[in-house]
């Protein structure tokens, strides 16, 4: 099973960036866990991290090509970018949309997700698990098609 995991604008700040927020875990240290993780459950886990939006699109439409499945961390384009979103619904792969934090505690402009509605799912809150909790859910759907 192949999962790629797409991190969004200022993700490669993390350690950081609001540690109190976002905790103090860098992202490498974060995705090496995470591939760990998967590599117990036999995923393979392929990340990806751009502050770039043309460029996640790109990203999104190159996974056709060998993802199963994508948990993605949008960051701020979670909330506006529409090129992300029909990036997302011109593949037919499963996207995951997931937070660290639970964006919908917070100011009111990120309780709005452009994404969500073209995902299977969307998980937030959990810190750095919603990173597995997303890659659970996904191999859990994978496995039961
Ligand atoms: C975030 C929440 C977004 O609102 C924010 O712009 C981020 C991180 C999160 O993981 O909690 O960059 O996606």
């Amino acid at each position: 099973m192949n999962i790629l995991l797409i991190n969004g604008p200022n993700l490669n700040m993390l350690g950081t960036r609001q540690p109190e927020i976002y905790g103090s875990e860098t992202l490498p240290d974060l995705v090496n866990a995470l591939r760990e993780y998967a590599a117990g459950k036999s995923i393979t886990l392929r990340d990806y991290q751009s502050n770039i939006e043309g460029e996640i699109v790109t990203e999104i439409q190159n996974a056709r090509h060998w993802a199963d499945g994508i948990i993605m961390n949008p960051g701020a384009y979670t909330h506006y970018s529409i090129a992300i979103r029909d990036a997302i619904s011109a593949i037919d792969i499963p996207v995951i949309e997931l937070h660290i934090s639970n964006v919908h505690a917070r100011e009111e402009f990120r309780h709005k997700s452009v994404l969500s509605a073209v995902c299977l799912g969307v998980i937030a809150g959990f810190g750095r698990n919603s990173y597995f909790n997303a890659l659970d859910s996904m191999a859990r759907h994978l496995q039961s098609k």
